[in-house]
């Protein structure tokens, strides 16, 4: 028996990234999944698990779009006869400016994506998950909310603000059977970071990304990607309500120069 067999999941920014990494490995471990993105890249994911072996469908949509969202349920509900968990995993890096230069727009943006559209998936689901009696709800959040300087100010308060939608959730659905957890990634090599990584190539200095963490290098999808299945499966049945850090230790510090000898 597989950790996530016939699992049910839908699963949001599949295209890339964490969310890629997490299909890919959701499916191997037994489920089906309902892999969800605006970009083209789903469709690949969703090739590549039926390539070998797994079940997924591809649905492009925006997360931030009550409608779309509420299809691409109703799509796992059709297509697989139910709904076990939900990754609400899609983001944006924020706008990337100095604070004073950022407009009411910008933060709008922000907050639709990473935010409401955790929001927006949770909402959905949990009729169906509530009626049934079992389910996880899993977010991406990120370390950049539960510390200063690993993002902007809207990038940092819209993570923030999914770490406590876990934590007032899964008191909202007490006794519900169902449960709400985040995970806070700390810097992981994706289609969102792959600027700064290539920054670095280009001036030789990729042997210092990661360093101020002490594991000493930057993440990879795969390594979110086990934590998220762990999470979305029935090993987790006693972790509710948390947002945990998988950061190489990133969090667990304060700001602090080794001394030289
Ligand atoms: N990479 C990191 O260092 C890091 C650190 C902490 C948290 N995170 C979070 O991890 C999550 C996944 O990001 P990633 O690092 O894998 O980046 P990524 O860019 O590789 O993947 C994000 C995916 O989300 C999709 N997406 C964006 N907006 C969408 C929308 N409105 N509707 C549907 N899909 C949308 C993108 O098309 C993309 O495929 C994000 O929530 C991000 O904030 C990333």
């Amino acid at each position: 028996m597989k950790p996530l067999d016939h699992k049910r999941l839908v699963i949001t920014g599949a295209a890339s990234g964490i969310g890629r990494a997490t299909s890919l490995l959701a499916a191997a471990e037994g489920a089906y999944v309902v892999a969800v993105d605006l970009a083209d890249g789903v469709l690949e994911t969703v090739r590549e698990i039926r390539t070998t072996g797994g079940n997924a469908v591809a649905m492009q949509a925006d997360v931030s779009d009550e409608n779309a969202i509420a299809g691409c349920i109703d799509r796992c509900l059709s297509e697989f006869g139910g709904l076990d968990g939900v990754y609400a995993n899609a983001g944006i890096g924020g706008a990337g400016k100095p604070f004073a230069d950022m407009t009411a727009a910008d933060w709008q943006r922000t907050l639709a994506v990473n935010t409401i559209g955790v929001f927006l998936a949770f909402k959905q689901a949990i009729p169906h998950l509530t009626r049934q009696g079992s389910g996880a709800l899993l977010a991406t959040a990120s370390v950049a909310g539960l510390r200063a300087n690993a993002g902007g100010v809207d990038y940092s308060a819209s993570k923030a603000a999914v770490i406590s939608i876990v934590q007032t959730m899964a008191y909202q659905l007490y006794g519900t059977g169902v449960r709400v957890n985040a995970i806070c990634p700390g810097l992981i090599e994706t289609g969102m970071t792959e600027g700064a990584f290539e920054r670095a190539r280009e001036r030789g200095t990729s042997d210092r990304i990661g360093q101020v963490n002490p594991t000493r290098r930057a993440g990879q999808p795969i390594e979110i990607a086990q934590m998220a299945c762990f999470l979305l499966s029935d090993r987790a049945s006693y972790v509710n309500g948390q947002a945990i850090p998988v950061d190489g230790g990133l969090s667990a510090s304060l700001p602090w120069v080794f001394p030289r000898a």
